[in-house]
């Protein structure tokens, strides 16, 4: 079973996030044990500190080290994530390869972020949700270990719906349509209601090589792609240009 921890001063914002969705179920099939550690449970002194101002002065607080290596002892000690803005950027292949490990403990800054002897103390990995700044890591915690949670066999109800999401397979999702048939003149398109799976699959798996060449072409040059793959790329590559 995994074990995801998330070391925090503000555990109530996970209140909702472990009530409903992905990891509210994956903890009720026992796939996924959660727990969120108050920061402030270790604190050192009577006022419950866990930041303070910063060394060599200038705006914004620094959290304490000390109440965060006293509370990563108390989880166990799993491979540590660092939510930071400076971290690699988190991406479906390493919420695959985070899932597949025995513990994964978040640290959720806030303020400056922390001290830096947090870094040379548990060298933990550091992790980003994008080239931009939110204002505690709590939120880029919950978006991380959501994705892991759905790379666990048996969490998500269908696990073909996980298979052909988009990145899983290297390129984007196909479109979906649902009821009704017709909206405002815009039709589902014919394939899928023809109930000729064959060609259902090869109309899904083309448009799936043409949403990733014209928003995502970046992700074709690692693609795994098939020989029917590749035939249907080239196909959509001579489109373009002809076009
Ligand atoms: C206001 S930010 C601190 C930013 C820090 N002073 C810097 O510029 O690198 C506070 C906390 O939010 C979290 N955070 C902010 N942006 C993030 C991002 N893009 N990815 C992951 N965590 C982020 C981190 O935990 C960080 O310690």
């Amino acid at each position: 079973m995994l074990r995801i921890d998330f070391v925090t001063i503000f555990p109530r914002m996970f209140d909702s996030f472990l009530a409903e969705g992905v990891i509210a179920r994956g903890a009720k099939q026992e796939l996924i044990d959660v727990r969120v550690w108050d920061l402030r449970e270790y604190a050192s002194d009577r006022h419950r500190s866990t930041d303070d101002e910063a060394y060599g002065g200038g705006p914004g607080m620094v959290m304490l080290a000390e109440p965060v290596l006293r509370a990563v002892e108390a989880t166990g000690g799993g491979h540590t994530v660092m939510t930071s803005p400076q971290g690699r950027v988190f991406d479906q292949a390493k919420a695959r390869e985070l899932a597949a490990r025995d513990q994964v403990v978040f640290l959720c800054g806030r303020y400056e972020g922390f001290d830096h002897r947090v870094h040379e103390a548990l060298q933990p990995e550091e992790l980003s949700i994008g080239d931009f700044v939110v204002s505690g890591g709590e939120l880029p915690a919950m978006l991380m270990a959501d994705a892991m949670g759905r790379m666990i066999e048996g969490v998500v109800g269908n696990s073909g719906s996980v298979e052909e999401d988009s990145f899983f397979n290297g390129l984007l999702d196909y479109p979906h349509y649902t009821r009704p048939v017709e909206l405002r003149g815009m039709k589902v398109p014919d394939v899928l209601m023809s109930g000729h799976h064959e060609n259902i699959r090869k109309w899904r798996k083309e448009q799936a090589l043409r949403a990733t060449l014209a928003k995502r072409p970046d992700l074709l040059e690692t693609a795994e792609l098939d020989p029917e793959a590749q035939k249907m790329l080239a196909k959509l590559r001579q489109e373009c240009h002809s076009s």
